[in-house]
């Protein structure tokens, strides 16, 4: 029987409660299908940073490192910056385990009210590739002139010939397993140094794909094609930034961030990948018990894909389905009078 690994960090406010229930759903889904899981928890969090000064040990990195696959609740609470608490924790973990992937699926899933309703799963199922290690998430530039008339900032974005190519690569090769259609976000113009080098490396790379269906669009003309004509989408590549936003709309247009899940991957197997929901840590529900879990629990469902348990994963999504369209354990931010523990132990019911 395959045993695997998995470090969990649930991290920051919901993230806790949503990690407990996509831990339940994984152990029924490992009983069910003939593997298991090792879990190793982390309490590596701004509250540790608040009696620490820390958000993880010095060695956070290496202590992770031999693990099979991470999974992660959120990062980032009030009373601690949010630039501290992303470049204390998550951010250096995306960098040093070279997970220059960041893969967010989106699919409309029963049960949910969305501004698109009335199309159906097959229509609206997309997934955004964006770039994760680099990009306009830099820490190049500085903050100048404090306090005088002529303060000014500079915040520099780093784009590499490596790290582009080999991100708009990935989705070339991901749009061969689906319906082979590629498009890329860019803002060539505004941004004019660095978006038409990455519309030039998009066309070098699309060449070499001439199976493939390619095609670009300024980021805020794709953002509206995203709520009006999704159809029309299936693979979207973007960088950080954009593919950040987008991420953010596409989860919003199927039924809210509460839906959407998402893969931090290091391609090469070299370093364990990190999967989480989109989302933050919602300060304004924590502690409540009544955060839908149903993102994280899909992002446990891609841990499991990506170590090749790939029924069991399917049969998470399935049971997912199952329980919204049951409708009868829904939690508030779909209509519902739900907790968390009950829609997560919904979904595991559903895996037996
Ligand atoms: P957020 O995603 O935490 O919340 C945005 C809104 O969506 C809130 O109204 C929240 O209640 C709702 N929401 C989010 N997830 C939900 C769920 N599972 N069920 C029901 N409602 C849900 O984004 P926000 O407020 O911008 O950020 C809060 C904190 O989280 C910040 O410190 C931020 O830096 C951090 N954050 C961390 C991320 C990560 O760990 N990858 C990603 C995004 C934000
Ligand atoms: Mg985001």
């Amino acid at each position: 029987m395959s045993e695997y690994r998995i470090a969990s960090i649930p991290g920051d406010g919901i993230g806790v409660d949503v990690t407990v229930e996509a831990r339940k759903v994984l152990d029924a889904a490992a009983a069910r299908h003939g593997f298991s899981l090792r879990w190793t928890e982390f309490d590596w969090s701004c509250e540790r940073y608040t009696q620490t000064g820390s958000m993880m040990p010095d060695d956070g990195v290496a202590q992770l490192a031999a693990f099979d696959g991470i999974l992660l609740g959120a990062v980032g609470f009030p009373g601690v910056p949010d630039h501290i608490s992303l470049w204390g924790l998550l951010i250096p973990l995306r960098r040093a385990f070279q997970q220059y992937v960041n893969l967010r699926p989106v699919r409309l899933l029963p049960g949910t009210t969305s501004v698109l309703s009335g199309r159906t799963a097959e229509e609206l199922e997309m997934v955004i590739v964006r770039e994760n290690s680099e990009g306009e998430y830099s820490a190049i530039g500085g903050r100048h002139n404090s306090g005088r008339p002529d303060e000014f900032v500079l915040q520099e974005s780093v784009f590499t010939r490596v790290g582009v190519e080999r991100i708009i690569r990935y989705a070339f090769e991901l749009a061969r397993t689906r319906t082979s259609r590629v498009t890329s976000a860019t803002k060539s113009n505004g941004l004019i140094h660095s978006m038409p080098f990455w519309d030039e490396i998009f066309a070098e790379v699309a060449a070499k794909y001439p199976d493939v269906e390619s095609g670009q669009m300024h980021v805020d003309a794709l953002a509206a094609r995203m709520v009006q004509a999704p159809d029309r989408l299936d693979v979207v590549v973007g960088s950080n930034l954009f593919g950040d936003i987008l991420s953010d709309l596409a989860a919003a247009v199927t039924g809210g961030l509460g839906m959407a899940p998402s893969g931090n991957i290091n391609p090469s197997g070299e370093f364990p990948s990190m999967f989480e929901a989109v989302h933050g840590s919602a300060p304004d529900i924590a502690g409540q018990g009544i955060a839908n879990p149903v993102a994280q629990i899909l992002a446990g469902a891609m841990l499991l894909e990506h170590l090749g348990e790939t029924v069991a994963a399917q049969a998470i999504r399935t049971s997912v389905d199952e329980v919204l369209t049951a409708g009868a354990e829904l939690t508030p931010d779909l209509g519902g009078t739900a907790t968390t523990t009950r829609l997560g132990t919904a979904v595991a019911e559903a895996l037996r």
